[in-house]
């Protein structure tokens, strides 16, 4: 059957509804719960990917503004009407200053506006918005106070759309911040901005900044309004950060050392990042890590948006695709000190050393870490060894701590099958599993977890997607990908004694510097939209429930049957059923859901559902072209017929009273 559901999902792209609708009788046994949903189940993973951070959420608009890339003046143009050698230099203070040694010594000559001057290209260009106030922020010293800064917006055709004039007052030795806010006047998709000089003699520059006004929560070098609040609309469980293969590296001097992102920004040492360089067909030169998004913003995301953090370490070893670097075992140690010294960051008091950084950076109360991971997709035999270490350190210090540990990259095999028994001998907390596979994987999965150890270890499904074509260009966030998680996830729900957490991978990409596809959230310079797998993950989400209840077709859990996919939960905080329920097919179907058990139900359900073509895209244009339908439905002697349309997902809500 499953064949034959597969052929009609890789054949067909335009669904056609036959007349003739078949009805199925499902049964919900709403007083027999199976299994408890933790509120952690639905979360989202980021990673500084696609310019996932930097040109990404983080809403800095210059790139380099350091001047800390290989090129150290990669993303500036030097514009000026005569050339003089040695105006404008890269000076290297090494030593004095080992995590931000680049600035900028510039020597005007009785410059005048339009002399001598910068431009800074932006992320694949600057985001202008109409209205907008934008804060612009420099580090500079002068011996003499005279130097002024002429700023403007441009568009693509160099028009000015916003300018203000800064003036740099203080003099001598010491560096100095200097600030100034101003309008712009137009919206520009790929804008740049112009610094001109006036003055004359010499002036260093470092931190040179530029934010929109409107960041989330209006924090000063904050976030992206737009992408949070699509990330918050979603009410993850968790989120998963800092990555992925990020946290690898691709040799250990790559790998993510989150004690280098946290403290003022100008001391948070730049590092490329590792997608700089994976994809000879996607490079990206221009892709480095400024970590201005560091731990500290993770965990306060991580707050904001009612997700328990869960930060994942470097585990000793660098990503095994890649140079399989790794520390003996007599070296590990200063890597378990990082996961110790992240829970005193995270938990501590003023009185602890790492506590009182996250105080000194403005949040006193505890961020209330109750896991980590530890490790990506590593393997082998090296890994369990280090992780042994890893487990001993911190369950010995912090037994509450959960421990999130790596069952490699793929769901079956010979690595995952050595894995998966060493992690349930050492009782690991969570096993996580990552899938990106075909659409068909998705579907003949559902029953993945239906026969796992109910006991011990659980699992996390931390990074998957649907792929439907693994061509470059051509692996789109179809409904098709959509509708394939929709019935998988059906079958984590049913499971959730077994699958602790679960969340797509990866979740944010730029739309003209991505390195990965599909991806969940897609933005440019102005905009961001979800996909139709966002719409997927979101539904699970706000539809979460406290308490997996069977559903059954001929007393089976459906999961595949006429590709035909459901499971059923109550939420004890409305006092809810919550019915999913995933049509794979071309056809429609009548569904009589009896429901058992019901003392008391209201006459009117909520049902959501989404259902369209399989090639179906959202896009910047059109956002939400798959999207959910919100209806009524009605309710007779404890009876529903819910309707699925071919190629659909619905979720029903109905009051018990
Ligand atoms: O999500 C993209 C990458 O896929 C992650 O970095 C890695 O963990 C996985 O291989």
């Amino acid at each position: 059957m499953i064949k034959r559901l597969m052929l009609v999902l890789l054949t067909t792209t335009v669904f056609s509804a036959s007349f003739s609708q078949q009805t199925n009788s499902l049964i919900v046994k709403v007083a027999q719960p199976t299994a408890t949903i933790e509120p952690t189940m639905w979360g989202i993973f980021f990673e500084d990917i696609n310019f996932g951070a930097d040109g990404g959420i983080y809403a800095e608009m210059v790139k380099n503004r350091s001047f800390e890339f290989f090129k150290p003046l990669m993303g500036w143009t030097v514009n000026r009407k005569k050339f003089v050698e040695g105006e404008v230099l890269v000076v290297n203070r090494g030593e004095e200053n080992t995590r931000n040694p680049r600035f900028l010594r510039v020597t005007m000559n009785n410059a005048a506006k339009g002399d001598l001057g910068l431009t800074n290209e932006g992320f694949r260009g600057m985001g202008i918005k109409k209205g907008m106030r934008y804060d612009l922020s420099i580090l500079y010293r002068q011996p003499q106070a005279h130097t002024k800064l002429h700023i403007e917006l441009i568009d693509t055709t160099k028009r000015v759309v916003g300018d203000t004039v800064l003036s740099l007052t203080e003099a001598g030795d010491s560096w100095h911040k200097a600030a100034v806010s101003f309008h712009a006047n137009e919206t520009v998709l790929k804008g740049k901005m112009n610094i001109w000089f006036e003055g004359n003699g010499v002036v260093d520059l470092d931190m040179i900044s530029l934010f929109p006004g409107d960041t989330w929560k209006n924090r000063p070098g904050g976030m992206r309004s737009d992408m949070v609040q699509l990330l918050a609309d979603m009410k993850p469980g968790f989120i998963r950060f800092p990555g992925g293969c990020i946290v690898e590296g691709f040799d250990l001097s790559n790998r993510y050392r989150w004690k280098n992102t946290v403290g003022p920004i100008e001391e948070r040492q730049l590092m490329i990042n590792r997608w700089n360089i994976e994809f000879p067909h996607q490079n990206a030169p221009d892709y480095f890590q400024t970590f201005g998004l560091g731990f500290f913003e993770y965990f306060q995301l991580a707050e904001d948006i009612g997700a328990e953090a869960l930060p994942i370490l470097n585990c000793g070893m660098a990503c095994q695709f890649n140079s399989a670097e790794l520390v003996p075992m007599k070296d590990l140690d200063p890597f378990i000190q990082d996961a110790l010294d992240l829970v005193e960051f995270a938990n501590g008091d003023v009185n602890t050393k790492w506590g009182k950084v996250r105080v000194d950076m403005g949040h006193p109360a505890p961020f209330n870490l109750k896991m980590m991971g530890i490790g990506n997709e590593n393997w082998g035999p090296q890994y369990i060894e280090r992780l042994k270490a890893f487990q001993t350190a911190i369950k010995g210090k912090y037994p509450n701590i959960k421990l999130i540990c790596s069952s490699g990259t793929d769901p079956k095999g010979e690595r995952f099958d050595y894995l998966n028994g060493e992690l349930r001998k050492l009782n690991a907390d969570f096993i996580d599993e990552h899938y990106y596979r075909k659409p068909e994987w998705f579907l003949q999965n559902a029953r993945r977890y239906d026969n796992y150890p109910r006991t011990g270890s659980k699992v996390f499904g931390g990074e998957y997607a649907s792929h439907v074509d693994k061509t470059v260009g051509n692996n789109r966030n179809t409904w098709l990908a959509a509708l394939s998680e929709a019935a998988f996830m059906t079958g984590l729900e049913r499971n959730a004694d077994v699958v602790g957490m679960a969340s797509y991978a990866p979740l944010f990409a730029n739309v003209d510097a991505w390195q990965w596809a599909p991806d969940l959230i897609w933005v440019n310079n102005l905009q961001a939209y979800g996909t139709p797998d966002y719409q997927v993950q979101k539904l699970f989400s706000l539809n979460k429930g406290s308490k997996v209840v069977p559903i059954t077709l001929n007393n089976e859990a459906v999961a595949g049957q006429d590709s035909l996919y459901a499971s059923a939960c109550i939420d004890a905080a409305t006092n809810e059923l919550i019915i999913k329920v995933v049509n794979a097919s071309d056809k429609a179907f009548n569904n009589a859901l009896q429901l058992d058990g019901v003392k008391k139900i209201a006459a009117k359900g909520k049902l959501l559902s989404m259902q369209s073509d399989l090639t179906a895209v959202n896009s910047f244009d059109s956002p939400t072209n798959v999207a959910p339908v919100e209806s009524t439905i009605a309710i007779k002697n404890k009876k529903i017929v819910l309707n699925t349309a071919p190629y659909s997902f619905s979720v029903l809500r109905v009051k018990l009273e």
